[in-house]
């Protein structure tokens, strides 16, 4: 059985690369600059782009099983590629978006459930993984955190829930290398909400120095997400905030059922990622950590 990773430059693909070769699955691995991933040799990667099906021919010979991104304008196609090149089971890496009531109208929920029912049309087998904020999404303050300790912010009470990338992996892992997770849609979260104030007050524990808030107006923080995120996704990341302030977000047991172990929490996800918080700033922008919201 082969599996194709779609991704596996990004922080969950890359996770569930590893966790497939723990595994001992025969693994191939796509990238759009596949020479920028560092896999072992045993991994064949090939350069594809979700906006280009044709782009996959070489990449999905003789694969059985395809994990992906939902980072698809036109799903349709590329699921049928898969499905004429006899793919069986689609891992599709979704969010808890599509929960949320109005999800449909909703820009973030709405193309979530796009892809999720091209997949579902799609005549495939799939799991759908449903997770909630990416712990992941501190990684944008990392800037403010090594200038000087002060992150601005315009709603610090927004509650979240956020997850290890490496729980979704997990979760991914099983889908690929077992049928148990077949026609299901585990909605993921972290173990525990913490408001933003909270993440960051967790953040100066770990590396050892004690971090602020200042607060900002949503114009300032419109004007400083835009240097980091592609300004469609600005508006969007303030008004999750904004909703989530005094916000109760559903704390789901499903990775623990599906996996057997405790969801990691948020203080594992920066012990995991402490690099991106300390040291100098250098000159380019802050990179990684969920380039866009749930
Ligand atoms: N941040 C959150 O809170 C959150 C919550 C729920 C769901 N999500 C979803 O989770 C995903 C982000 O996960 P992550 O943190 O692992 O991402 P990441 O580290 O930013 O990596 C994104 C991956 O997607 C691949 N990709 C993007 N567009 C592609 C395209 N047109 N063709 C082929 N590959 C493409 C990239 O591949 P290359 O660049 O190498 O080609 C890269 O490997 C997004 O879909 C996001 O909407 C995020």
């Amino acid at each position: 059985m082969s599996v194709l990773v779609v991704g596996a430059s990004g922080a969950v693909g890359g996770a569930v690369v590893e966790g497939l070769l723990e595994r001992g699955a025969e693994v191939r691995a796509t990238s759009r600059s596949p020479e920028r991933l560092a896999l072992p040799a045993s991994v064949p990667t090939f350069a594809a782009d979700l906006d280009d099906p044709a782009s996959f021919a070489d990449a999905l010979v003789n694969v059985d099983r395809v994990f992906l991104y939902a980072d698809l304008a036109a799903p349709k196609p590329l699921l049928d590629t898969l499905a004429a090149c006899r793919v069986q089971h689609v891992v599709l890496l979704s969010s808890s978006a599509v929960t949320l009531p109005g999800a449909a109208e909703d820009f973030n929920g709405g193309r979530f459930l796009r892809v999720e029912r091209a997949v579902e049309e799609s005549g495939l087998a799939y799991t759908l993984l449903r997770p909630g904020g990416f712990a992941s999404n501190a990684a944008r303050w990392s800037w403010s955190i090594k200038s000087d300790g002060a992150v601005p912010l315009p709603y610090p009470d927004a509650v979240q829930a956020p997850i290890h990338e490496q729980d979704i992996a997990d979760v991914a892992v099983i889908a690929l290398t077992s049928d148990t997770l077949i026609g299901r849609a585990p909605s993921l979260s972290g173990p525990e909400r913490l408001t933003l104030r909270e993440q960051i007050e967790i953040i100066g524990d770990v590396i050892g120095r004690p971090l602020s808030v200042t607060e900002q107006t949503e114009a300032e923080s419109a004007a400083m997400l835009s240097r980091h995120v592609p300004e469609v996704w600005v508006h969007q990341i303030i008004k999750d905030w904004h909703e989530a302030v005094g916000a109760t977000p559903p704390l789901s047991d499903e990775y623990t059922r599906i996996t057997g172990k405790p969801s990691r929490t948020f203080r594992r996800w920066v012990e995991d990622h402490k690099g991106l918080f300390q040291g100098e700033n250098s000159a380019g922008r802050v990179s990684g950590g969920g380039s866009t919201p749930d």
